[in-house]
């Protein structure tokens, strides 16, 4: 199947087969999509969560409002935002850099200058946004591996996020929640959005060609 194809078997499933759990090797292929995501200046400002725990994935479906995805998914991907975005962790950033690419440190001075000077001038709103629009382009990457894996997924924003922060302990690692992605298999019985007709603007309408 090719890549369009694949975009238009996904949809955001409803309803998942509680017993059908996705493949360990299918989970690791989407994680390994979602980790070589494109993020401005490469910095990477989240972390990935990926729940499997049954008690958990219980615990957290009152929070995500009782979607019933939450219970009947086998693995819930949480994306969490850095809560800051520390001297620290730029400086732990361009470490990586040096040692990955085996240069000095010193060598990337200038280009650490100018990611410096960018997000230190932010307010902690606009930081919290920048670094959330980097992890929903990590979504949309999950969200294609997916389909090409032929698994189903959720994309959600419905959830408290200091609510599922709070039962995580993502404030004591420095992280924020922003988005969450259940996987599954679409239960088509049970789903009337299954079998519905996939509902786009038209090109015309979508392209603006100048
Ligand atoms: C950021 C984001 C948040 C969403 N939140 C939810 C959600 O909480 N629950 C849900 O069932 N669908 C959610 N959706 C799914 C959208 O409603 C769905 O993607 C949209 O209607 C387009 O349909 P399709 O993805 O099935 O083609 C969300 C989608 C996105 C991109």
């Amino acid at each position: 199947m090719s890549f369009i194809e694949q975009l238009n078997w996904r949809y955001a499933t409803k309803r998942m087969v509680a017993d059908k759990a996705v493949p360990q090797e299918k989970v690791n292929a989407i994680v390994e999509a979602i980790r070589l995501s494109a993020s401005s200046y490469g910095l990477q400002p989240y972390n990935l969560l990926v729940i499997q725990d049954k008690e958990l994935l219980k615990k957290i479906q009152p929070i995500a409002y009782n979607q019933p995805q939450i219970g009947e998914t086998s693995t819930l991907l949480v994306f969490a935002v850095w809560d800051k975005p520390t001297q620290e962790r730029i400086d732990a950033y361009f470490n990586l850099i040096a040692s990955e690419r085996g240069i000095p440190v010193e060598a990337l001075a200038g280009f650490k200058t100018t990611v410096e000077g960018t997000i230190s001038n932010l307010d902690e709103a606009t930081a919290y946004n920048w670094m959330a629009r980097q992890a929903y382009i990590a979504l949309g990457t999950g969200l294609a591996a997916a389909a090409i894996e032929n698994v189903d997924a959720t994309p959600m924003e419905g959830f408290n996020p200091a609510g599922l922060d709070e039962l995580l302990g993502l404030t004591e690692k420095g992280l924020k929640s922003v988005v969450i992605l259940p996987l599954g298999y679409r239960d088509e019985a049970n789903d009337p959005l299954a079998s519905a007709k996939k509902v786009r603007k038209s090109t015309e309408d979508f392209v603006i060609s100048l």
